[in-house]
């Protein structure tokens, strides 16, 4: 299992210092939560922050974004060579396009689905993803009850990746923890997000590795 911190919870008066304590702690990326105010009820750090966040950071970025004009965004944040930019599916007309778009600038593209939204819904786009984000919160805020329907919602995005594309990873993100990390992984998971699980751990390493299983 990979392990993608959110800095969501780190402290962003010493943002460089928490960036760097994670990637030396051994994560696998680094998860990057892009809010509008729009498409959630929370904003948060456009490209000049994250822009500090690339230099510091060892490890790749994973850009998820949370917002209304997922395009223009793309566009902002490309040069920074990220690892992936995902985005939602419930936010966009032309995912097929926007797909194309994000694998042009030599981006790996991932589409999130919301806890609502069906994994049949990524269906006729998995030939063209390299990850699939399952939202086990409600986007927006960081520290959320994890979500349990998540869980058959992974065996059956898993089942279908592995008919149409093996090599189209599962992202699970929002309330993981050590409680549901087994869950996870016999649900066919590759990658999970853990935000407060990490940054509130006392010895990073050990909340990392307890993840990594
Ligand atoms: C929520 C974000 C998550 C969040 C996860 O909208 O997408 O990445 O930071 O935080 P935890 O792990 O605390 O639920
Ligand atoms: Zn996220």
């Amino acid at each position: 299992m990979y392990v993608a911190p959110s800095v969501l919870s780190a402290d962003f008066g010493n943002l460089q210092r928490d960036v760097e304590e994670i990637c030396e702690a051994g994560c696998d990326l680094v998860h990057v939560d892009v809010m509008d105010g729009h498409f959630v009820p929370n904003l948060t750090i456009g490209p000049v922050v994250v822009s500090s966040i690339a230099k510091c950071a060892t490890k790749p970025l994973d850009i998820h974004l949370m917002v209304q004009n997922n395009t223009f965004f793309v566009e902002l944040f490309a040069p920074l060579k990220p690892e992936y930019i995902s985005f939602h599916i419930e936010e966009e007309k032309h995912p097929h396009r926007l797909i194309q778009k994000i694998r042009s600038y030599g981006i790996k593209p991932a589409i999130v689905l919301n806890p609502h939204t069906p994994p049949e819904s990524v269906e006729f786009l998995l030939a063209d993803l390299d990850m699939v984000l399952l939202m086990s919160v409600n986007p927006g805020f960081g520290g959320q009850s994890f979500i349990d329907s998540v869980i058959p919602k992974a065996k059956r995005l898993n089942a279908l990746r592995n008919k149409i594309n093996p090599n189209c990873l599962i992202e699970v993100d929002g309330g993981v923890s050590d409680k549901n990390i087994h869950l996870l992984k016999e649900a066919g998971v590759d990658i999970v997000v853990a935000g407060s699980y990490v940054f509130k751990h006392a010895d990073k390493k050990e909340a990392i590795q307890s993840l990594q299983i």
